[in-house]
């Protein structure tokens, strides 16, 4: 049975993507709580509140008038010329609707910009620390994620040398950076993202800006790579500020150039992002007044971690500018974050996920807490982890 299933369904070499570990520490949690235990969940990277009340209400209306079909494989006109003016309103700069492209949240714009771009073992520089996914897509796509170690002195972020050094030693296609990033919530400065932009171009190195976290930054205003020039990708999602990670629709700025490939692909791929979920992220924007009051709950929350943790004896974390993570390296305690990770579930039910999840280089060392819950969680966090480190210590 297994040999004829083997021969007739065997799965491709290049579907062999790593799982996600966190998936791991969100199983044992369930099983915490099946057995009564109260579980602060500091493990899942999205926001704990609901989308804005206008982006339901546009979405029961459209229910309630029936008939949802395919959209433009672009996305809804209305939508392209929406975002294009939150460019405008938030940022102060003209992009045209005609450049902007409606996704399947940003992972589908990912796969599809990667397509666009890149052939099959081409080079793409990826940070490390970083978001997983970046590496797996490109794998399973035939590319090759070329890892960047950044380190404090780079502010955890590619620079240029770091950059150039990898294109010589053999040549890079392409880069994609974020700002804020996932895992550590740290951001580029406008002229670090630009300096990195100006090497990218110069060597003819493709460039991807993952911005999904903008709106979340509080250290200082995170730039958008579309300010800098026409000839980058921009990718963005409403599942994190606008609260929407269910909806899965995100967009992406597009070099005129890639607009029409990009078309062809996703209404290959796609046919169209669903309409649904396009007429309420239309609606979110009118919803900004929501997303920025649960903005304050993740600054306040974050103050909460800043002061705790380190009393706690998590006293090396990285610059917490944006996002709603805090990466705490806990060699002091564990050389392998996934036990580590495991025991603080199991003892003191806090879940966290572990940094090797983000980094096979220097991952066993830390830890990716995130602090979209509630403040009262924050709160109640912290004194479990100060209580069972101290045991721990002592
Ligand atoms: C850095 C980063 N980029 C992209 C994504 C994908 O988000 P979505 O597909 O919901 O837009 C995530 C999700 O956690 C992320 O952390």
């Amino acid at each position: 049975m297994l040999e004829r299933a083997k021969r007739l369904v065997a799965p491709s070499a290049r579907s062999d993507v790593p799982a996600f570990m966190v998936m791991d520490v969100m199983a044992a949690a369930a099983r915490i709580e099946a057995s009564g235990g109260h579980v602060v969940h500091m493990e899942v990277g999205q926001p704990a509140a609901s989308a804005p009340a206008s982006a339901i209400t546009a979405a029961r209306a459209a229910l309630a008038a029936g008939r949802l079909g395919y959209t433009e494989a672009l996305g809804i006109p209305s939508l392209r010329a929406r975002i294009a003016r939150h460019y405008a309103e938030h940022y102060g700069i003209g992009i045209d609707p005609a450049r902007i492209v409606v996704t399947t949240g940003s992972s589908g714009g990912f796969v599809m910009a990667f397509l666009a771009l890149f052939d099959p073992g081409d080079r793409v520089a990826v940070a490390v620390p970083g978001y997983p996914p970046y590496r797996h897509i490109l794998t399973a796509l035939g590319c090759q994620p070329v890892l960047i170690e950044t380190t404090q002195e780079s502010r955890w972020a590619i620079t240029p040398e770091m950059l150039i050094a990898a294109h010589r030693e053999a040549p890079l296609k392409g880069v994609l950076v974020a700002s804020p990033a996932n895992p550590t919530g740290t951001m580029m400065t406008a002229e670090a993202l630009g300096n990195l932009l100006a090497a990218a171009q110069s060597e003819g190195i493709r460039f991807i800006s993952d911005e999904i976290y903008h709106g979340l930054d509080y250290a200082f205003a995170a730039e958008t790579a579309a300010r800098l020039s026409d000839d980058v990708i921009v990718i963005n999602s409403f599942s994190k500020y606008f609260c929407m990670t269910g909806w899965r629709v995100g967009w992406m700025v597009l070099p005129q150039m890639l607009v029409r490939p990009i078309d062809r692909l996703q209404g290959n791929l796609a046919i169209s992002v669903p309409a649904l979920s396009q007429i309420a992220a239309q609606a979110a924007f009118d919803g900004r007044h929501e997303a920025e009051a649960v903005k304050h709950v993740y600054e306040a929350n974050r103050l909460v971690l800043l002061e705790g943790l380190p009393k706690a004896g998590l006293e090396r974390i990285l610059p917490v500018d944006g996002a709603f993570y805090l990466y705490a390296d806990v060699s002091r305690f564990s050389s392998d974050s996934f036990a580590f990770a495991k025991q603080m579930l199991e003892e003191a039910h806090v879940a966290a996920t572990p940094g090797i999840d983000f980094d096979p280089l220097n991952g066993n060392s830390f830890v990716r807490f995130c602090y979209a819950g509630s403040t009262a969680d924050m709160h109640e966090a912290v004194a479990r982890i100060a209580k069972w480190l101290s045991a721990r210590v002592g």
